[in-house]
C-alpha cells in the first residue's frame, strides 16, 4: 500500500489545471445505460472510482474503453445482466446510480444496498421512494433492492429528506423519468452542478428536461435516447482543495479550467478568512500573504457551503488567529479527520455535528492515517505546513478522488514522497 512522506514549510507557487469532475462523470457514465449508440466522454478524470464504474458497467453489458488521451467511449452491447452486486457496490457507494437507468431501460434493477462508509450511514430510502413513485415495484432481498417496472409512469416526485435533497437520488430519479410515459416533476431536487451536467448530457442525447439546477425539474418522457459527444465539467471540489493548498501555505496558485460560478460559497469563506481570490485570463488566482481570520462555516446543499470541502477548510482554520466554528449538516459524522489533525497539534473540540477550532501557531508532523477521501486531502494539506515530516498511510483513499494529487502539488513546490509500504 502506498503512503506519503510530506516535508512541510514550502510556499506553493505556480499554475495548475483542474481535472474533470469525478461526481459529474460517475452518473453520466451510468446514464449511458439509457442510450442506443455510442457516447464519447471527454475530460473524465483518471481515478480509482472511475475505473470502478467502468468495471461495473462492463459487467452490466456496456462496452467501455479509454483512448490514450483519456477520451472514454461507451456503448451498450448486452442488456441481460441487471445486477449490481454487493462486492462492487460496497467498494464504491456511487454504484447505486445505475439503479435508475437499469430500471428505465431494462425494466428491472437489482442493486446491493451500499451499507455505511467512513462518513456515516448512506441510506438510499429517498432513491427507492422516488423510483416507486414513478411506478417501480420494490422488493428487498438478501441485502439487495430489487426494482421492476414494465413501463414507468410520469409522476410528481418529492426528493427532500432530513438533510435536504439527495444528489445521487435526484440523478437516479431523473435518469428513470427521461424514459417514463408523460411529464414528471422532481420537487426538492438537488441543484448541484453535477446534476446540471447530467441533465445537460441527457438533453444532448435527446431527453426533454427543464429546471435542472433549481429545486423543481420537469421531465417530458421520450421513447429512446441516442449517444452523444460530451465534455464533463471541471471538478469544483478538487479546485477548492487546491485553493486551500495555496491559502494555507501563504502561496500563490493560478488555477486553469476552474468554474468560479461553482465555487461561490467557498470563495465567500476564503474572503472572510482574508484570502485573495482573483480572476485571471485562464481561471483564478488564489493568494494569501497574511495571518488568517477565524470564521464560521455550516455545510448546506448547493449553493450552500459544500460538505466535500469541510475537512479541507478545517485544516486551513487550524492556522487562523482565533476560534472558528464548523457545523456539518449533511453528514453529521463526517469528522474522521478531527482525531488525526489533533495528533498534529490542532486544537479541536467536537460537540455533536459542530467542531470548535482554536487557531494555533504551528502544526507538527506526525504519522497519521487517511480515512475517507476528503479527510485524506485535509491531512495532506496539514502536512504541507506542519513542522517536520508527516507520514500519511492508506493514501488509496486519496487516489479515489484526486488525480495524481501529490504530483500536482509537487509541481508547484510541495515536497511529497509517495512510497510503498
Ligand atoms: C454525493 O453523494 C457526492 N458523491 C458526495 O461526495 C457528496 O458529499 C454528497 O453528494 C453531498 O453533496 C457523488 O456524487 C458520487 P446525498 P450522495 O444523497 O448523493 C442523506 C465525495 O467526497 N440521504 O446528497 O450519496 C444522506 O445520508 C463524495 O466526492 C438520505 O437520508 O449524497 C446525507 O445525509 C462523498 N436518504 C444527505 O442525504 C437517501 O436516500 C445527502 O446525501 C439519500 C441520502
Amino acid at each position: 500500500m502506498d503512503y506519503f512522506v510530506i516535508s512541510g514549510g514550502n510556499r506553493l507557487r505556480g499554475s495548475l489545471s483542474v481535472s474533470g469532475s469525478k461526481n459529474a462523470s460517475l452518473p453520466i457514465m451510468a446514464a449511458a445505460i439509457l442510450t442506443e449508440g455510442e457516447t464519447v466522454l471527454r475530460n473524465v478524470p483518471d481515478l480509482a472510482d472511475i475505473q470502478h464504474m467502468m468495471k461495473l458497467l462492463t459487467l452490466l453489458g456496456v462496452n467501455v474503453s479509454r483512448d490514450a488521451d483519456g477520451t472514454m467511449r461507451l456503448r451498450v452491447v448486452d442488456e441481460q445482466n441487471c445486477h449490481a452486486e454487493y462486492e462492487l457496490v460496497r467498494k464504491m457507494r456511487a454504484s447505486v446510480c445505475v439503479m435508475g437507468p437499469l430500471l428505465a431501460k431494462r425494466h428491472t434493477a437489482q442493486v446491493s444496498m451500499p451499507g455505511g462508509c467512513a462518513i456515516g450511514d448512506r441510506p438510499i430510502d429517498l432513491h427507492v421512494q422516488g423510483l416507486r413513485t414513478l411506478g417501480a415495484e420494490v422488493e428487498l432481498t438478501s441485502g439487495d433492492v430489487l426494482l421492476r417496472a414494465k413501463r414507468l409512469k410520469s409522476a410528481e416526485v418529492f426528493m427532500g429528506g432530513p438533510f435536504g435533497s439527495t444528489v445521487l437520488g435526484t440523478a437516479n430519479v431523473l435518469m428513470a423519468a427521461v424514459l417514463a410515459d408523460g411529464s414528471s416533476i422532481i420537487e426538492s431536487a438537488a441543484c448541484e452542478p453535477e446534476v446540471i451536467d447530467l441533465a445537460d448530457y441527457l438533453i444532448a442525447c435527446g431527453a426533454r428536461i427543464t429546471g435542472h439546477g433549481t429545486p423543481r425539474i420537469v421531465v417530458e418522457g421520450v421513447k429512446t435516447l441516442h449517444g452523444c459527444d460530451w465534455t464533463v465539467i471541471p471538478d469544483r471540489i478538487e479546485a477548492g482543495t487546491l485553493m486551500v493548498a495555496s491559502a494555507i501555505t501563504n502561496g500563490e496558485i493560478a488555477l486553469k479550467n476552474c468554474r468560479l460560478d461553482h465555487l461561490m460559497a467557498a470563495i465567500d469563506r476564503f474572503r472572510a478568512i482574508g484570502i485573495v481570490v482573483e480572476r485571471d485570463a485562464d481561471g483564478i488566482v488564489v493568494s494569501s500573504a497574511r495571518r488568517l481570520e477565524p470564521t464560521i462555516i455550516t455545510t448546506q446543499p448547493y449553493p450552500g457551503f459544500p460538505t466535500d470541502l469541510q475537512a479541507q477548510f478545517m485544516t486551513l482554520l487550524t492556522m487562523a488567529d482565533g476560534n472558528s466554528v464548523i457545523t456539518e449538516k449533511i453528514f453529521p459524522d463526517r469528522f474522521l479527520h478531527v482525531a488525526e489533525l489533533t495528533r498534529m497539534g490542532a486544537r479541536l473540540r467536537k460537540e455533536g455535528p459542530t467542531v470548535i477550532i482554536e487557531g494555533v501557531k504551528r502544526l507538527v508532523g506526525a504519522p497519521v492515517m487517511a480515512s475517507d477521501l476528503r479527510a485524506s486531502a485535509a491531512l495532506v494539506l496539514a502536512g504541507l505546513i506542519a513542522k517536520g515530516q508527516t507520514r500519511i498511510s492508506r493514501v488509496y483513499h486519496l487516489d479515489r478522488g484526486y488525480q495524481r494529487f501529490d504530483e500536482k502539488l509537487n509541481s508547484v513546490g510541495a515536497d511529497i514522497k509517495r512510497l510503498v509500504e
